[in-house]
């Protein structure tokens, strides 16, 4: 997979970092012995199972199986495709790429070829919005309060009112269909051919935090339109995960930092519209359910989040729990609620940005705003009253990891229900963890690793200590090992061990494709030393058994296809094969 980088340069590469160092850049480590630990950034985790070793320079998750190099930690964390990874730790470690290879993967990437799909997609959609055909679209923003300056920043478009403008414009450029397909912008048509999926409608482009387009949403030009949906929006795509992003972030992640705190709104316009009057640490979740990708994205800039409901959602409890894994993330949650028939957009409008700055600094804890909602709907001086709320408070208190805020929470809605602590307690502790925990989607699953105990252990050996490998190679080959991933494994030890290189995992881990046999390796790493007594007496067994393993292999091999050269009559196959057959029992007796 390494395109056309050659190996040497991969390893040079990551010689020259540190793998403990790029994963810190985006989630905090802890040291744990040799290793360092962390919750697991690809799984929804309370105690930390990924491991980060710095000598072996690979990370790996008991949880869910994530591992691999650094160069895997990039992929999967900022969803790079390879060369993309690679450029990036070339540029972080001083190596100067090959130019033959940089151009190739220009031309190679899927998701570079999207990105600058994407890309072009934009630029079309814009230059309708200026031209005669856009006229409509642009007198519609324009009403909305929006400014020439802020179209431009958030490169706002049209989409014609066409079926294929854009699939002929970019059909022009050579881009193939499937590719246009895969980027989410036409759709294939039953009877044959495709058409644009975004017709007649304001173009809100997507940014990845890096500013590049990722996706579009596609807004109608008027309050109602038939029974057409107000939006349409891209598909997920392999550039775009609905729960993955934020849109704004790129435009406010420094003001968010700066600021320590972000305001979360719904809506395109309830971004751009306070954004525009001078709101700078705002996000949008684009009006579905936040999750925790989501959280910790938002994490990395700030702890503390207001969120902006709106009026007719802001007394739900389901609502509200949509924020319990801001909590768990140890996130500090305040709650705005707008006057009725109010978003952030109409409030800015009437009340000037002052106005919505002044509800942002009154925000209230989401505890209390929970109680306040609960308050109103249940009796809290009747006992069944007291019930409900406590039940619904103590989940989400659940959620809290600070032991301190916990009870202090507790005392708070113990005094505010008017029953003794204890009492409140005990409900508390009633509750178990894991039902208080939302399955987090997305949730990647590890992979069953079904390899031959025999050829694992091996393995193992030979990770552990260089040395068994030439001593190994002097018995086995590659295809002794049964599991094609345990033998491509090998043979990539042994090839390496042809090289005069050291077999270390992150080496191999470049050479590998298969995920299982990354997973595998990464485990094998961070799983404790072998006991050095009897090693070599265990190699032997080992060797043995995979050399009788392989023979018997073979003779139920020949022996069908004996049965099947007498089935057919070829007595000539036949004499061949039991001949053939013969020589390998004798093989096996003198073992
Ligand atoms: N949304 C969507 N599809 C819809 C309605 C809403 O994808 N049919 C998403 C959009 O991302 C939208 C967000 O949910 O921005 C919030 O919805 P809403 O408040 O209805 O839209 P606004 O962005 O406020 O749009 P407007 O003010 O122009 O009505
Ligand atoms: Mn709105």
């Amino acid at each position: 997979m390494a395109g056309r980088i050659p190996d040497n340069i991969l390893e040079d590469i990551l010689s020259r970092i540190d793998i403990a160092e790029v994963i810190s850049g985006y989630i905090p480590l802890k040291r744990a012995g040799r290793n360092f630990k962390a919750n697991c950034p690809f799984h929804h985790e309370k105690t930390p199972s990924f491991m980060v070793s710095p000598e072996r320079q690979i990370y790996h998750c008991f949880g869910c199986g994530a591992g691999g190099n650094a160069f895997n930690f990039l992929m999967q964390y900022e969803r790079l495709e390879f060369p993309e990874a690679i450029e990036i730790l070339a540029k972080k470690s001083g190596v100067t790429l090959p130019e033959a290879a940089k151009q190739d993967n220009k031309v190679t990437g899927l998701i570079t070829q999207l990105q600058k799909i994407n890309e072009l997609a934009t630029l079309f959609y814009e230059n309708n919005l200026q031209a005669p055909a856009g006229l409509a679209a642009k007198d519609y923003l324009l009403k909305r309060g929006i400014t020439e300056t802020t179209i431009k920043s958030f490169k706002l478009g049209f989409a014609a009112d066409t079926w294929d403008s854009l699939v002929s414009y970019l059909r022009a450029k050579n881009i193939s269909l499937s590719l246009l397909e895969k980027a989410g912008l036409i759709i294939s048509r039953e009877s044959g051919g495709y058409y644009d999926r975004f017709r007649n409608r304001i173009i809100f482009p997507i940014f990845d935090i890096k500013s590049r387009p990722i996706a579009f949403g596609a807004r109608i030009l008027a309050e109602k339109q038939g029974d057409m949906a107000k939006y349409v929006n891209s598909p997920e795509t392999p550039v775009y995960t609905k729960g993955r992003n934020l849109y704004g972030l790129n435009f406010t992640k420094d003001c968010i930092r700066e600021n320590d705190c972000a305001v979360i709104v719904e809506g395109y316009l309830d971004f751009i519209i306070p954004y525009q009057h001078g709101l700078g640490n705002i996000v949008a979740s684009l009006g579905t359910a936040l999750t925790v990708e989501q959280a910790r994205l938002l994490k990395r800039y700030t702890q503390n989040v207001v969120m902006i409901f709106d009026p007719d959602a802001a007394g739900q409890t389901a609502t509200l729990r949509t924020m319990d894994l801001f909590i768990e993330e140890g996130m500090n949650v305040k709650v705005v609620s707008l006057p009725k028939g109010f978003d952030p957009d109409l409030f800015v409008r009437k009340y000037g940005i002052d106005g919505l700055k002044e509800k942002i600094s009154t925000a209230e804890n989401i505890f209390v705003y929970q109680l306040g909602v609960l308050k109103a709907r249940h009796n809290i001086k009747q006992p069944e009253g007291k019930k409900e709320i406590a039940s619904v408070m103590l989940l989400m208190i659940k959620k809290i990891k600070n032991g301190i805020l916990r009870s202090e929470y507790i005392k708070i809605l113990a005094q505010e229900i008017n029953v003794a602590e204890h009492y409140v307690l005990d409900e508390f502790n009633k509750i178990k963890e894991d039902k208080a925990q939302p399955v987090s989607p997305g949730q990647p699953d590890k992979k069953k690793m079904d390899i031959n105990p025999t050829e694992k252990l091996l393995v193992k050996l030979m990770l552990e200590e260089n040395q068994l490998i030439g001593r190994i190679r002097n018995c086995l080959e590659p295809a002794d090992f049964q599991d094609e991933r345990t033998s491509k494994i090998v043979s990539v030890m042994f090839d390496l061990l042809e090289q005069g290189k050291e077999v270390e995992p992150h080496k191999l881990i470049n050479r590998l494709q298969d995920d299982v046999a990354l997973q595998f390796i990464c485990e094998s790493a961070f799983s404790p030393d072998l006991s050095a007594e009897n090693k070599d007496k265990i190699i032997d067994d080992c060797i043995k058994r995979l050399k009788t393993a392989r023979l018997k292999g073979r003779r139920q091999h020949l022996h069908g296809q004996i049965q099947t050269a007498q089935r057919l009559g070829d007595e000539e196959a036949l004499s061949r094969l039991i001949e053939e057959f013969h020589h390998l029992v004798k093989k096996e007796g003198n073992k």
